[in-house]
């Protein structure tokens, strides 16, 4: 077995990150880099993506840019493979790009709904999609970031429970078919977590330290922290892992939808 403690855990490997711009998914893309891959960065602003991947690059890092809306698949398709040119394989998929906001079902619009279904679910296809011939070259890994709110019932979250919940099941089915072809398939559903556009969505500051105390480890979580997961997955310490969803939530979702009632006052 190889050394899965070693440094440069990635090292050789090509990885690439949709909504790599920002929060957990541009922590995930600068740990792989620290860990050696090169990393292909997607996401829609060019702006946010380039300013991750100077900071890679600062660090000694190899990081490319590719803006792309993860709901438009022939852009999303041409950028997968642009990356997979530049690095000259692709070996790991990230599927971290996503879409929310509280909103409660009975008045959520239609397109509403479908918009965060359109960029969690259809977008975590997709990139599977385009990426799948790359990784099945000589094998490869994908984790994509779902939410806890994929098994528990959470109002004002119809939406993106929904749509984690069909990534989860994807993952799954994914995991099935393509496992014989080398390819392992996994999730990690992060709880609250600290310093993501995610949480100042879901939990302004005057609402924060309520949630936090409910939180049963009291604290919320780190982008570190979720990365090291998907590390973890990615890595030879993962190799025999596959179908999975990594729970990383501080204990979060034994507690239930508390923190959301609490948001609808109730
Ligand atoms: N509450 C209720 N409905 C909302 C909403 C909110 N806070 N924000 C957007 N919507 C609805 C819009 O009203 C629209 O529906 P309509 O046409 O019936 O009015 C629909 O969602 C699409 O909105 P739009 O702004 O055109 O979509 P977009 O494709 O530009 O943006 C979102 C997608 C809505 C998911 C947007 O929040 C986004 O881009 N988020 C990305 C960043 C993010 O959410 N990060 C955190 C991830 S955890």
């Amino acid at each position: 077995m190889e050394n899965v403690f070693a440094p440069n855990l990635l090292a050789g490997k090509a990885a690439l990150v949709t909504g790599g711009g920002s929060g957990i998914g541009a922590g995930i893309a600068m740990l792989f880099a620290h860990h050696g891959a090169k990393v292909a960065l997607v996401g829609r602003t060019l702006e946010k993506l380039e300013n991750v991947a100077k900071t890679i690059r600062d660090a000694g890092g190899e990081a490319s840019t590719h803006a792309c809306d993860v709901r438009d698949y022939p852009a999303l398709e041409k950028a997968i493979n642009d990356a997979a040119t530049q690095a000259g394989r692709l070996d790991l998929l990230v599927n971290s790009a996503a879409g929310n906001f509280l909103a409660p079902a009975a008045s959520l619009s239609a397109n509403g709904f479908r918009s965060v279904v359109d960029i969690d679910l259809c977008g975590t296809f997709n990139a599977c999609r385009a990426a799948f011939a790359h990784l099945a070259k000589q094998g490869g890994s994908i984790v994509s970031i779902t939410a806890t709110q994929a098994d528990v019932p959470t109002p004002l979250q119809v939406h993106a429970g929904a749509a984690k919940a069909g990534i989860a099941k994807l993952t799954r089915d994914l995991a099935l078919e393509w496992g014989r072809m080398g390819i392992r398939v996994n999730a990690v559903a992060p709880g609250p977590v600290e310093g993501t556009e995610g949480m100042s969505r879901l939990a302004p500051p005057d609402v924060e330290s309520g949630l936090k105390k409910r939180v049963p480890l009291g604290r919320y979580g780190t982008i570190d922290e979720i990365a090291a997961a998907v590390l973890y997955l990615v890595s030879p310490a993962g190799a025999y892992v596959t179908g999975s969803t990594l729970l990383i939530d501080g204990g979060t979702s034994l507690i239930g939808p508390g923190p959301f009632l609490d948001m609808m006052g109730g």
